[in-house]
C-alpha cells in the first residue's frame, strides 16, 4: 500500500504549529500558505510548503497526487473526548428532556447512564466492533483522524473489559486511531448501590491495576460529580491509576461547580473536560498546571445547559481543545461542523482558535501532540481536504458537512466524489 503522497495546489494550507498544546493568544495563530503543498513519506510528514517548492524536484515518482486546487487543507481533526463504544440508544430518554426532565433526574431514577450500561453488559464483542466500526467510518468522513475512546459502560469486569478490546481490535482494523480510555467510574453500578467508596475499592483492587498491566487503556476517567463520584473519590482512584502509570482525564465541573478542575490542576491530569460550571480560581489553575481545556459545547446544546467560558479561559491563557462527546445519552451527535459553529457562536472562539482546539489541542488533550494535531515535517501524514478555499466555511457552513477528502498517514482513506470510505488499493 502506498503512503507515499501530495498534496499540492492548496488553495490555503492551514495548519496550528508546535508540538505541544498552543495556549491562550497563540491559539489564534495559524499558518496558511497559498497554493501550498505538503509531501508525505512512508506515512510521515517530509516537506511543507508552496506549490513551486515542493514540486521543485521534477515527477514525483512513486508518489499519488492529489491536487487540492481551490480547497483548503487542515490537519486531520481529533477528537479527543468520545464514548463510542455501547450498546442500545436512548432515543426515548431525548423525549423525556423535551418534556422538561432533567439529565440527572433521569439518572436518579435509574435512566441515563445505567441504561446503556444494561444495554452494553447484554451486547457480545463482536456486536461491540460492528457498531464501533460503523461509528468510526461516521467519523472519519467528518474528517476525524485520531479519536478517544471511553469504556464506562459495562462497570463490571468483563463489560469494562470487553469495551477496551472491542477499542483495540478496532484499532488494529480501522484506519482511525484509537487512544483508550478507562472510566470504570462513570457511575456506581446497581451491584454497589449508595457504596460508591466500596465500588471503587472493588475496581482498585481488581480492573484498574488489570487494565494499567495488559495496558488495556492509556488514560484513566472519572465522572466526577455531585451525586456521582465527589472530588476526594476522584482523587483517591486517580491518584492510584497515576501511580499504575495511566494519564488522566477527568469530566470536571459538569452539571455543578464542585471543584473538578481545581483537582485536574493537584494532579496533574493531562485534561480537564466539560467544564461549563469551572469557577474562575479553576479555570486559574489549568492554565497555570498546563491542563488542557476540553470543552464539549455540543452537550451543553443538547441538554439546554450554559455553555462552558470558552472566550475567558483563553484570555486566563489556558489551552481550549474542542471534543464532541459522543456518546448514546448526553450526546448522540458526532458532528465536527456542528461543534465547531457552537464554539464560535456561542463561546466566542474565533474560527482560528477552533481549528486549533479540534486539531493541536485535541493532540494535547490525549497526549499526542508530538505526533498528530498539525501539518509539519515529522508528524504523521494526516490531512483533511475541504470543498471550499478556507477553514473559516468550517463553523461558518452551519452545521454541512465539507470534507471532501481525509488522508491518514499518508493514504487517502475517505473521498466523498468515491462514495465515501475508501479501502485499501
Ligand atoms: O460526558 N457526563 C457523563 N458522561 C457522559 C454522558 C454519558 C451518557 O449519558 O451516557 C458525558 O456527558
Ligand atoms: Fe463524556
Amino acid at each position: 500500500m502506498n503512503t507515499n503522497l501530495m498534496i499540492i495546489h492548496a488553495a490555503a494550507l492551514t495548519t496550528s504549529r508546535g508540538s505541544e498544546a498552543q495556549a491562550g493568544k497563540a491559539m489564534d495563530a495559524l499558518e496558511v500558505i497559498p497554493d501550498g503543498a505538503l509531501r508525505i513519506e512512508e506515512g510521515t510528514i517530509t516537506a511543507v510548503g508552496s506549490t513551486a517548492e515542493i514540486t521543485a524536484g521534477g515527477p514525483a515518482d512513486g508518489f499519488t497526487v492529489i491536487d487540492a486546487g481551490g480547497k483548503a487543507v487542515v490537519p486531520g481533526f481529533v477528537d479527543s473526548h468520545t464514548h463510542f463504544i455501547f450498546g442500545g440508544y436512548r432515543a426515548d430518554e431525548f423525549a423525556w428532556r423535551l418534556q422538561g426532565m432533567s439529565y440527572m433526574q433521569i439518572m436518579a431514577q435509574g435512566g441515563g447512564i445505567a441504561s446503556t450500561v444494561a444495554a452494553t453488559r447484554q451486547t457480545d464483542l463482536e456486536t461491540l466492533v460492528e457498531r464501533g466500526r460503523r461509528c468510526l467510518d461516521a467519523m472519519l468522513s467528518f474528517g476525524v483522524t485520531t479519536v478517544e475512546g471511553k469504556s464506562g459502560y459495562g462497570l463490571d469486569r468483563e463489560t469494562e473489559i470487553r469495551q477496551l478490546e472491542a477499542m483495540a481490535i478496532l484499532d488494529r482494523e480501522h484506519p482511525l486511531e484509537i487512544v483508550p480510555t478507562y472510566l470504570g467510574a462513570h457511575a456506581i453500578p446497581g451491584e454497589f448501590k449508595n457504596r460508591g467508596d466500596a465500588y471503587l475499592d472493588d475496581i482498585m483492587a481488581t480492573v484498574l491495576p488489570e487494565v494499567a498491566s495488559r495496558r488495556l487503556a492509556e488514560f484513566c476517567d472519572v465522572f466526577c460529580e455531585d451525586h456521582v463520584f465527589s472530588v476526594a473519590q476522584s482523587r483517591r482512584l486517580l491518584s492510584r491509576a497515576k501511580a499504575l502509570g495511566l494519564k488522566l482525564t477527568l469530566h470536571a465541573d459538569e452539571i455543578v461547580a464542585l471543584g473538578g478542575a481545581e483537582l485536574a490542576a493537584e494532579l496533574g491530569a493531562v485534561s480537564a473536560d466539560h467544564l461549563l460550571q469551572a469557577s474562575d480560581a479553576g479555570i486559574q489553575g489549568l492554565a497555570e498546571a498546563g491542563v488542557v481545556a476540553t470543552l464539549l459545547p455540543i452537550t451543553a446544546f443538547g441538554l439546554k445547559e450554559p455553555y462552558a467560558r470558552g472566550r475567558y479561559m483563553i484570555d486566563q491563557g489556558c489551552a481550549v481543545a474542542l471534543a464532541t462527546d459522543f456518546n448514546p445519552g448526553s450526546c448522540f451527535s458526532n458532528s465536527i461542523p456542528l461543534l465547531m459553529a457552537l464554539a464560535t457562536l456561542h463561546m466566542g472562539l474565533s474560527p482560528e482558535e477552533a481549528l486549533t482546539a479540534i486539531t493541536l489541542n485535541g493532540a494535547a488533550a490525549i497526549d499526542r501532540a508530538d505526533r498528530v494535531g498539525s501539518l509539519e515535517v515529522g508528524k504523521q501524514g494526516d490531512a483533511v481536504i475541504l470543498e471550499y478555499p478556507s477553514h473559516r466555511f468550517i463553523p461558518y457552513h452551519l452545521g454541512v458537512n465539507i470534507v471532501e477528502k481525509v488522508v491518514k498517514q499518508g493514504r487517502l482513506v475517505f473521498d466523498k466524489a468515491q462514495g465515501g470510505r475508501v479501502e485499501d488499493a
